[in-house]
């Protein structure tokens, strides 16, 4: 049975009684798919209590962006959580995670100022404040994390080593249908016309995990053959990117020769998705052809 916990007074009270055998904490904004279930069961390898978070922070939203219609759905989670053996879902309101005055920001300049960083300004700054916040209660913790959300992590694991956190941060590897869609809470918004449109962002990084595998490095040539074919059939490009996979500074030159993170981020009908590999790290997608 998964313990229920609204207050951060009953939560921090059950974090502190997991710390002898240790916690394992995921936190996520819930409308739970397999992707968060995958983090649920690997918390579990490292911890033999995990907690996680049902908490849709409203810093991390512009004006503009789907915090309203953002997907709910507290009971199908619970069970969710149930079947993988979570052990305590933390599921607080607003105000108690915001209390009135409340004015403390975090902030992670430089890692959270690429990608996805130009186009949702202040973003970074509500999730790193929210997390910042979840391990405050939490205390010791190994976090689980999906790089799927691959700049998310990289601000959670600088802010962890910088504001020196006892926490373990995990980044476990991007769940992904069959068709290689990478799971997200977001592809409900999607009907079978776009999600079948959105294959174009699997096939595109598939198809730059191929030709790195061939031997190409040249960096404007793998950025134009993935934007020409996400082009096609998205409707607007925010970004298709190639970093530093641990800086996410821009590559120096045009050559990949070092991690390189291979980024995307592309609007699809009303629904903005975004996804990633590591060149040369990160398991080969398996895809299959967009329409
Ligand atoms: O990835 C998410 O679901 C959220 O950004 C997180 C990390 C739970 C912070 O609100």
């Amino acid at each position: 049975m998964v313990q229920v916990l609204r207050t951060v007074h009953e939560f921090r009270v059950a974090c502190e009684k997991a710390h002898a055998s240790g916690l394992g904490f995921v936190p996520t904004m819930g409308a739970l798919h397999e992707g968060h279930l995958a983090l649920v069961t690997e918390a579990k390898r490292h911890a033999p209590i995990v907690a996680a978070s049902i908490f849709v922070n409203p810093t991390q939203f512009g004006p503009n962006e789907d915090l309203a219609r953002y997907p709910r759905d507290l009971d199908g989670d619970l069970s969710k959580l149930e079947a993988v053996g979570a052990d305590i879902l933390f599921a607080p309101s607003t105000d108690e995670m915001y209390a009135t005055g409340e004015q403390t920001r975090v902030a992670v300049p430089r890692v959270a100022a690429p990608l996805c960083g130009r186009f949702r300004l202040g973003h970074f700054e509500g999730v790193a404040t929210v997390v910042t916040k979840l391990f405050a209660i939490t205390g010791p913790c190994t976090a689980v994390f999906g790089r799927k959300d691959y700049q998310q992590l990289a601000v959670i694991k600088r802010l962890v080593v910088d504001l020196c956190l006892p926490v373990q941060v995990i980044g476990f590897p991007t769940v992904r249908d069959l068709d290689g869609l990478a799971k997200s809470s977001r592809n409900l918004y999607l009907s079978p016309d776009e999600r079948a449109c959105a294959l174009a962002i699997p096939n595109a990084l598939a198809e730059a995990q191929a030709a790195f595998a061939t031997g190409e490095r040249a960096a404007a040539t793998t950025l134009a053959r993935a934007r020409s074919r996400i082009e096609a059939v998205t409707d607007r490009i925010d970004y298709v990117d190639i970093v530093d996979a641990d800086s996410l500074e821009p590559l120096v030159g045009n050559q990949i020769d070092h991690r390189a993170l291979m980024a995307i981020a592309c609007h699809v009908g009303k629904t903005r998705l975004i996804d990633n590999v590591v060149l040369g790290e990160d398991a080969r997608i398996a895809v299959a052809e967009a329409k």
